[in-house]
């Protein structure tokens, strides 16, 4: 048996889904250090539109973007990583506050170094945190006109459902005056959203591939990679992109205190995409309590960025 090196809670995440009658795990754990670069990667794939269609946005519109918000702001960057997308927007929106938030906070630190010489007079304060099952901000975060940014999509992992409640929690911390800075996908033609989550070098298909290795590293499961099969797919009935691995040949996987037989062709769901309406996601920020006040997209209405306010 190999070794497992993910905490007990980890361990028990993913031995329930992996023993539950349909298969799946959670796309948190896409990216260990591999899995990060991969996704690095798909972003510079000519059929992943998500990542040059939202820069795209924000070159045209960044000024009417700081307009909207005013400047002085405490921006609160969800999933910064490296924070470059906030930091190309600091000279027009001008926030008197930065708050990247990430689950690696040594990450965080190092970006946050570079950026506080570029931008002096921004007092910067990187939390690594959990975020995704909702938080509470410590005192270090000024009590003014925080605003959320959230791009990328990301919103797209949680199902409506779980979206409203994730943005109830993102508005319970904003404060009256609070407001939302955030990117959504949108739904478009099958095939290029198909091709988006299924590209042709299969860059995509390494990245889905890899959750196998760090599952076999977190439970010491001996998963063979050579064994599955990337699948990914628009499905039309939930508005979502849904990524599989699908077993090529019947076999049985085994980790210490599990183990699971999958038949061949059966599925381990290991993430969805949700895309929206432009009409579906205001009308979800409402049911959060936020208002719309602007929505920016590109030509072809790919891709929006969403400007909301508390209620
Ligand atoms: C990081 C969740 C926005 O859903 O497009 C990319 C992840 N998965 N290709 C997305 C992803 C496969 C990405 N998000």
């Amino acid at each position: 048996m190999q070794m497992s090196h993910g905490s007990k809670a980890v361990i028990a995440e993913i031995s329930a889904g992996l023993l539950s009658p349909a298969a799946h795990t959670s796309p948190k754990f896409l990216y260990d250090g591999l899995g990060s670069k991969l996704f690095e990667a798909i972003c510079e794939l000519p059929e992943y539109y998500p990542t040059r269609t939202e820069a795209s946005i924000f070159a045209a519109h960044g000024a009417a973007m700081a307009r909207a918000i005013g400047d002085g702001s405490v921006l609160i960057d969800l999933g910064a990583g490296n924070c470059a997308k906030a930091a190309s927007l600091f000279p027009l929106l001008r926030p008197a506050q930065y708050v990247p938030v990430d689950i690696s906070r040594d990450f965080l630190v190092g970006a946050v170094a570079q950026l506080q010489q570029r931008f002096p007079q921004i007092e910067m304060t990187a939390l690594g945190l959990d975020f995704s099952n909702g938080f509470a901000l410590p005192d270090s975060v000024r009590a003014g006109r925080r605003v959320f940014f959230y791009p990328g999509s990301s919103i797209g992992n949680f199902s409506p459902a779980q979206a409203v409640d994730f943005l109830r929690g993102l508005r319970a911390n904003a404060g009256a005056d609070g407001g939302l800075l955030i990117g959504v996908d949108l739904i478009k033609d099958h095939t290029v959203l198909d091709a988006a989550y299924d590209d042709a070098l299969g860059v995509t298909a390494a990245f889905n591939l890899n959750m196998l290795r760090h599952l076999n590293y977190l439970i010491g499961s001996d998963f063979d990679v050579e064994q599955w099969k990337h699948v990914a797919f628009f499905e039309a009935e939930h508005g979502r992109i849904e990524m599989h691995l699908e077993a090529r040949r019947a076999l049985t996987v085994r980790w210490p205190g599990g183990e699971r037989r999958f038949e061949r062709g059966e599925r381990i769901h290991t993430e969805d995409s949700y895309k929206y309406t432009r009409q579906s996601f205001v009308s979800l920020l409402e049911r959060a309590g936020f208002a719309t006040n602007h929505v920016w997209t590109d030509a072809d209405n790919w891709f929006a960025v969403i400007h909301a306010r508390v209620i």
